[in-house]
């Protein structure tokens, strides 16, 4: 596995791949892998030749207060998990390397519709943050392919949603939640519960699973759900943040016309902001 801090090494070594013909999948990341994004690299490795892994604690699309000082760095860890995947680079710039002017004088791409609400709506200019990183790393490695986690469903739907709009030439590759044996999704702030939290935050996972459930039994009073989904997350000592139904790929509010949903969640236990969804088709 090559490890590439510079943009001068990842295009030329990008650039030799193209000559030879090679196909490129891109798995970005922020590091503190898990096994959710070695599923990620797992599926890369079935799409295209090369895989490009990045690991970036990308500034931008942390709020003020959020944990950006904090996020859980592991970077060899990282390292020799990737290495024993086979994975082609592990590109870890600087973030002087991704924004040499800063934050302040930094182009953006902002993605309307999709995100706004849920955790757009908690963490306003997170998904700004989010596209500007993922364009940019775009077009620094220029793959074929580029595989996301469902976990992170908004997110997923935003890159779509800008590589439609913005005819960018990558093909944007959903990958399912891999979750504990226990239900709750595996996530990089995970690392923050305690065992009795841990225990707590299950409850998310099987409130949107009785979601689920109940909408496919024709149950389609979605805000009665939603409320109680919410009190039973309570209950648990959770402080939910939203528990909504919406259409599958716009992310509107659903209707009763609609065939294909996701439940979106995020919660709080203590401190540690937990998001899980699940999908329904009816
Ligand atoms: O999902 C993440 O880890 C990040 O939001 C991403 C896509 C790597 C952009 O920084």
């Amino acid at each position: 596995m090559q490890s590439i801090t510079e943009i001068k090494s990842l295009r030329s070594q990008i650039k030799a791949w193209r000559q030879a013909g090679l196909s490129i999948a891109f798995v970005p990341t922020m590091g503190n892998l898990h096994q959710g994004h070695f599923s990620l690299v797992e599926k890369a490795k079935t799409l295209a030749d090369k895989v490009v892994v990045s690991i970036f604690v990308n500034p931008m699309q942390f709020g003020a207060n959020e944990d950006l000082d904090n996020y859980p760095r592991t970077l060899n860890e990282d390292k020799q998990g990737l290495a024993e995947l086979n994975t082609d680079i592990v590109f870890t710039p600087t973030v002087d390397t991704i924004y040499p002017n800063g934050l302040g004088e930094q182009s953006f791409v902002d993605v309307p519709g999709v995100s706004l609400g849920y955790c757009g709506g908690t963490r306003p200019g997170h998904f700004k943050g989010v596209a500007t990183v993922v364009t940019k790393l775009f077009n620094l490695v220029q793959p074929d392919y580029a595989c996301f986690g469902e976990k992170d469903f908004q997110q997923l739907q935003v890159i779509k949603t800008m590589v439609r709009d913005l005819s960018i030439p990558i093909e944007i590759v959903g990958v399912p939640t891999m979750r504990e044996v226990t239900g709750l999704a595996m996530s990089s702030r995970n690392g923050y519960l305690t065992s009795d939290q841990k225990h707590a935050a299950t409850t998310l996972f099987n409130t949107l699973k009785t979601c689920v459930d109940k909408i496919k039994a024709g149950d389609n009073d979605f805000v009665r759900l939603c409320n109680e989904a919410k009190s039973t997350l309570q209950q648990a000592g959770l402080e939910p943040d939203y528990f909504e139904i919406a259409q599958r790929d716009t992310l509107k509010a659903a209707t009763l016309n609609d065939k294909q949903f996701v439940i979106l969640a995020a919660a709080y236990l203590g401190t540690v902001r937990l998001i899980d969804n699940m999908q329904v088709v009816i």
